[in-house]
């Protein structure tokens, strides 16, 4: 019996080690329940009848906790599809990252690029604003998502208003919702529009906590970890441990499970312990950061 794992994930228990191994390393998804709320909301502005005005989201928090993770998530269940009758492809929802800096032009050429749509680089940002909207509409885009949104603060004031206003033009002529997201320099950016602030809902992806939310995600991750050994991850001790070396976000949590877990194959222990998390090859954010600093 090995209830501690997900049904799926049993029958990696019979593949080699190097296989279990590389499947720990895949990408998972744990559909917790902030992640789950961010996508309940998303659906709700897709289906949100047009205005001149749509509501829009702005998903901020510290680097690497789940943000991209959850807008990958909810465009895979939104993929491009033919029309039925003509064949014609639909695109529901769009998602770009913001251009390294607040440049408009670039941002068009990255928009039509993600659409694949054929464009002269050097054409005039006017024309290329017509275009981006001609092709949006064509392709009957109904949600724009732009990632790394603090990208716009690479630029002065000046320019963050342009590139602001940019976004704001597109969303009202289209009138389609803006979901964006950022690290959470990029909320007191989208704050300096009055408009804009009025119009983004904040959705904060705080870092994790110990509570039941949290001891729920070590369940599940553990559930995803083809080990033979039930490992345990809930218990006190260990959920302590891991929430202090992660310093609380799910990619540093996940990165650490992962490793961990690719050990326990490799020792035979089969389950993850705080031995084994001693020894894994880790260093914390915080440390990673002292180093840059040192260099
Ligand atoms: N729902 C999830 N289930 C399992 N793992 C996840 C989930 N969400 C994120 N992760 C893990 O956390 C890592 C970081 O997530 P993600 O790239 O979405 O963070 P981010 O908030 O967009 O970071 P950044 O601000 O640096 O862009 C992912 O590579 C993945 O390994
Ligand atoms: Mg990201």
């Amino acid at each position: 019996m090995t209830p501690h794992l997900h049904p799926n994930v049993l029958r990696l228990l019979e593949l080699p080690d190097a296989e279990r191994q590389r499947a720990i390393l895949a990408e998972k998804w744990i559909p917790y329940t902030r992640a789950q709320q961010a996508l309940a909301k998303m659906e709700a502005l897709l289906q949100h009848p047009t205005s001149h005005r749509m509501p829009n989201l702005l998903l901020v928090e510290d680097t690497n906790n789940g943000k991209t993770a959850i807008l990958r998530r909810f465009c895979h269940a939104h993929q491009p599809q033919p029309l039925e009758d003509d064949g014609r492809l639909q695109w529901p929802v769009l998602y770009v990252q913001a251009p390294p800096e607040p440049d408009e032009k670039r941002f068009y050429n990255i928009v039509l690029d993600r659409v694949n749509a054929p464009h002269r680089i050097n054409d005039h940002v006017g024309k290329k604003q017509l275009q981006v909207i001609h092709v949006l509409r064509q392709l009957g885009v109904k949600l724009l998502v732009i990632d790394e949104i603090q990208h716009i603060l690479a630029g002065n004031q000046g320019k963050q208003r342009q590139f602001l206003n940019v976004i704001k033009y597109l969303s009202n002529e289209l009138m389609v919702p803006l979901v964006c997201a950022g690290i959470r320099t990029a909320f007191s950016a989208v704050q300096s529009d009055e408009q804009l602030a009025n119009r983004f809902e904040p959705v904060p992806l705080p870092k994790w906590v110990i509570g039941d939310d949290y001891l729920r995600l070590l369940l599940s991750f553990e559930r995803l970890l083809p080990l033979r050994e039930p490992s345990n991850l809930a218990d006190e001790s260990i959920a302590l441990k891991l929430l202090s070396m992660s310093e609380g976000t799910i990619g540093e949590i996940s990165k650490i499970l992962k490793l961990a877990a690719v050990l326990a194959i490799d020792s035979k222990k089969e389950r993850i312990t705080a031995a084994v998390l001693n020894k894994v090859d880790y260093t914390t954010p915080s440390d990673r950061m002292k180093f840059h600093k040192l260099i």
